[in-house]
């Protein structure tokens, strides 16, 4: 069985653009899914509305995106409004969406947009490429879907959709230039956009990761991993090494009056330009508690508080220890440091993580000290 599926893998055959689409399209045209981004069918694709739903959806579910994409659209009806926008209140709005760069590529992508191409977004994959935050999926996206050219958006389903449709055993990530290399193949010259999103509908509703729906598949026949009783198995992936562990001490300061401390983070790296509870650095290996609270944003009787936060990056696993401590001052001399009430919290740009260390510590000290509550 190995030697039928490498043998068929190394030959650049399977279905025809004409004859993948043939089946494709008819089939969306039925069960395409109604996405709040999404032209009705015979309606002209707005290429803002295609670009900011593709920004969203990069490593975020259809679900968590849909109310996004309108409070945005509703706040920022086009790319000029939300280039003249100020980058705090996008990335406060972008709260809970997760990988804060990609707000701030938002923002410089839609500045772009305006300076460079005069408020119109450009058509071409090359032009598209060039903008912040535009990698080759997204540019391949818009491209395809707002102006209907024949290129192809290969995101993770439609890696399993083709992964599955030639049966390609080699694990990711070393396949991904054989699947580009199909998906590119096959996209038809006619209706290249609703192909794009048809490849989509597909992976996300029929060739899905587990119990893949092959009975309703418009291209069960045309399948060679179904036909080899492998489709569920792909894509492979390499394993994974362990997600490295890194620990501090994040410091919640309290004002007599229950305002907090927090600071704003250097504008770049990870969740740059965003607002947090000061912290020590965060690093692997045991934890120096001594080490960490020398970087205490102010001296104070620091106290520990029960329990642990946990947040998981891509790269790695964060664990926060919180320390308390309450002072009469203003602390003024912390650089970028601001008080706020706690009532007020939810108008800053907090990034999940120190959402957490907000609950657990206010919670932690609640308890601690009921009377005071
Ligand atoms: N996932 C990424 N882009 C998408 C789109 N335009 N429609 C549906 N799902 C998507």
């Amino acid at each position: 069985m190995r030697d039928t599926v490498e043998t068929i893998t190394e030959l650049p055959e399977g279905p025809t653009p004409e004859v993948h689409a043939g089946r494709l399209l008819p089939w969306y045209d039925r069960h395409r899914r109604t996405l709040p981004w999404r032209a009705l069918p015979g309606e002209k694709a707005d290429p803002y509305r295609v670009w900011l739903s593709e920004i969203m959806l990069q490593q975020t579910t259809v679900v968590t995106v849909g109310a996004y994409f309108d409070a945005f659209l509703h706040r920022w009806p086009t790319v000029r409004d939300l280039a003249a926008a100020p980058l705090d209140k996008i990335l406060h709005a972008w709260q809970g969406l997760g990988y804060y760069a990609r707000a701030r590529n938002l923002h410089a992508c839609a500045q772009a947009v305006v300076e460079r191409h005069g408020g119109q977004f450009p058509d071409d994959i090359e032009a598209l490429s060039a903008l912040p935050g535009v990698g080759a999926y997204t540019a391949g996206a818009i491209a395809a879907i707002a102006f209907d050219r024949q290129a192809s958006a290969v995101d993770g389903n439609v890696e399993r959709v083709i992964a599955r449709l030639y049966a390609l055993e080699t694990p990711l990530p070393d396949v991904k230039p054989a699947i580009r290399d199909y998906a590119g193949r096959l996209v038809p010259a006619e209706r290249p956009g609703d192909y794009a999103q048809a490849m989509m509908d597909l992976g996300a509703t029929v060739c899905t990761p587990r119990a893949p729906r092959c009975v309703l598949c418009p291209v069960v026949d045309l399948c060679v991993g179904r036909r080899l009783g492998v489709a569920e198995t792909l894509p492979r992936r390499r394993v994974k090494p362990a997600r490295p562990v890194r620990q501090g001490i994040a410091f919640l300061l309290m004002r007599k009056d229950g305002a907090v401390l927090l600071r704003r983070r250097p504008p770049r790296g990870l969740l740059g330009g965003m607002i947090e509870v000061p912290s020590s650095p965060w690093r692997e290996g045991t934890l120096d508690r001594d080490d960490c609270l020398s970087a205490a944003p102010v001296p104070a009787s620091w106290r520990s508080l029960p329990g642990i936060v946990r947040h998981v990056f891509t790269h790695f696993e964060l664990r926060l220890e919180v320390v308390a401590a309450s002072t009469a001052g203003m602390a003024d001399e912390v650089a970028d440091a601001q008080w706020c009430a706690i009532d007020r919290l939810d108008e800053m740009a907090l990034p999940t993580v120190m959402k957490k260390v907000l609950t657990h510590g206010l919670k932690a000290m609640a308890d601690a000290n009921p009377a005071a509550t």
